[in-house]
């Protein structure tokens, strides 16, 4: 090797965003409701959390309950919302003491108003902390998420604050819940599901992806260090030949 040659690590992903699916099946395989794969579930992020400073990971993002998700039954959704709310009570000391700044994306007219006093108080809590830059995706669809940002870019339009000419790639993303984070590189799913359920679409145009069979209550910080690993590896190209 020449003198002087260093050589670089792998980067890492700087934005991980996970899609925790299969608490309901985690559940069922040990003849338990399913609510009980949701409380398993909540209780895995804390480590997953912890572990994303070490590797380099600044963002993270969770999706905890999809628009869609409305479509359970009236029981499931309950204690989904319930679970939410201990969970926010529950962890608000913790993330803070860490440094982790939390947000909530989006949209927060359907949640019950004690539930979304909780978020903007976490939110304001830990809104000084420069850690790890946790967002939480409740409530969130990608397809709702672009409807009403285009609302109100229509709106600005209509008011003269915008004109139609003006309006490029950049433009819809200010007006996106994600407005503030970067777009994720690393985009997990676990529970062996192929598919993106509504989640970042328009942010993860360029994400890489890892569907792993994992059940989400059993995932841990190794299988995200081990995901960051070969994130690592990958050649991203972004449509450009490698010179
Ligand atoms: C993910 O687990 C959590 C939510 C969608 C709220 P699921 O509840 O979808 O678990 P499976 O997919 O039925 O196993
Ligand atoms: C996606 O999982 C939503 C969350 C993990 C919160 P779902 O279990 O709702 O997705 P589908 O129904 O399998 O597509
Ligand atoms: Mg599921």
């Amino acid at each position: 090797m020449p003198a002087g040659h260093v050589v670089q690590p792998p980067v890492g992903p700087r934005h991980v965003a996970i899609i925790m699916d299969g608490n309901g099946r985690w559940a069922q395989a040990r003849g338990r409701p399913r609510l009980f794969g949701h409380h398993a579930g909540a209780r895995r992020v804390r480590e997953v959390v912890e572990a994303c400073p070490d590797l380099g990971i600044k963002y993270l993002t969770i999706f905890a309950f999809s628009t869609e998700n409305w479509k359970r039954t009236q029981a499931e959704v309950a204690g989904l919302m319930s679970l939410f709310r201990r969970y926010i009570t529950r962890e608000t000391r913790a993330l803070a003491e860490r440094g982790v700044r939390v947000r909530f994306i989006g949209d927060r007219v359907r949640l019950d108003a004690k539930l979304v006093a909780l978020m903007d108080q976490l939110e304001r809590a830990t809104a000084e902390n420069e850690g790890v830059q946790l967002t939480i995706a409740l409530n969130y669809g990608s397809r709702d998420e672009v409807a009403r940002a285009t609302k109100r870019l229509a709106q600005d339009v209509a008011e003269g604050r915008l004109r139609p000419e003006d309006v490029d790639e950049e433009t819809l993303p200010r007006y996106l819940d994600t407005r503030v984070l970067p777009d994720p590189d690393l985009v997990i799913r676990t529970s062996g599901e192929a598919r993106i359920s509504n989640f970042l679409l328009w942010q993860s145009a360029y994400a890489e992806y890892e569907f792993i069979d994992t059940l989400w209550p059993d995932f841990t910080a190794a299988e995200l260090t081990r995901l960051c690993k070969s994130f690592g590896a990958r050649d991203r190209r972004f449509g450009a030949v490698p010179a």
